[in-house]
């Protein structure tokens, strides 16, 4: 679900403007626990809504990055002066700003990155001794989408799987944190569930429906069938399973 050109990139960030994400974003307020005066950096910042939220609560010391141009021209015009927006990627080391920071957030990227391994140690070099990791992403193994035909289903779900370099990356993070210099893991399974009709899961819907045609024996007339049978289902809902991961820096 990252970004390949203008329109995906309007695409993903419609999603956080759904009542789903900031019930998310509720969350990741309180577990990432910011305080007035702190520094926080925000690694895929996306169109900004918790770079904008989490300047409410900590004043100016508010980060973002992102690699895409058009997340960063939403996020700025979103923040204004309220946080400081820059475009540029978490990769190897010195990819980050240097901080240090007190709290770093990074929620769904590492799910994403074609290597997220060199990702964590990245992350530790730019938090202060004590900073805190908040982490989310989600297993898309347990993608549920309602409506007939289990089968059909499961192939839409891996061809959608098959699109992401690390569809279970929650359930790897724990050792590749340690490794990189992070304490007192914890995590906390955070379900994204929804109408699969409208809100999260018509633009979830829309994401898969356009990566799966061509993947697991799909044709376009299959997945088109697929989105439509999903569609006609109302407010039945979808479920996937994502993960907060935190963690401190040693
Ligand atoms: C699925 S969106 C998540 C947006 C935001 N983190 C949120 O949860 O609201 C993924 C974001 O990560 C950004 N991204 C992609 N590759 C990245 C990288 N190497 N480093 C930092 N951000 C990246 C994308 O441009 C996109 O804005």
């Amino acid at each position: 679900m990252l970004p390949t050109d203008a329109a995906s990139a309007r695409r993903v960030a419609g999603t956080y403007d759904t009542a789903e994400a900031a019930v998310e974003r509720e969350r990741t307020l309180a577990l990432l626990a910011a305080r007035p005066g702190e520094r926080v950096l925000v690694v895929g910042s996306g169109p900004g809504q918790l770079l904008s939220e989490l300047a409410d609560v900590v004043g100016p010391g508010v980060h973002g990055i992102d690699p895409d141009p058009v997340m960063v021209t939403l996020a700025r015009r979103r923040c204004h002066t309220r946080a400081v927006v820059e475009q540029r990627a978490l990769h190897g080391p010195g990819s980050l700003p240097d901080g240090p920071f007190d709290a770093v957030a990074c929620l769904q990227v590492l799910e994403f990155l074609p290597d997220p391994g060199p990702a964590p140690a990245e992350l530790r070099r730019v938090l202060r001794p004590g900073g805190r990791l908040l982490v989310l992403d989600t297993d898309w193994t347990s993608l549920h989408w309602p409506g007939p035909g289990q089968d059909r289903h499961h192939r839409i779900r891996d061809a959608w799987c098959s699109t992401v370099p690390r569809p279970r990356l929650p359930h790897e993070l724990g050792p590749m944190l340690r490794a990189a210099g992070f304490t007192d893991e914890w995590s906390e399974r955070a379900p994204m569930r929804g109408p699969a009709s409208h809100g999260y899961g018509a633009t979830l819907r829309e994401m898969v429906a356009a990566a799966a045609p061509g993947r697991c024996g799909l044709s376009r007339a299959d997945v088109d069938a697929w989105a439509a049978a999903v569609a006609a289902c109302g407010d039945e809902p979808f479920s996937v399973d994502r993960w907060f991961l935190g963690a401190t820096a040693a």
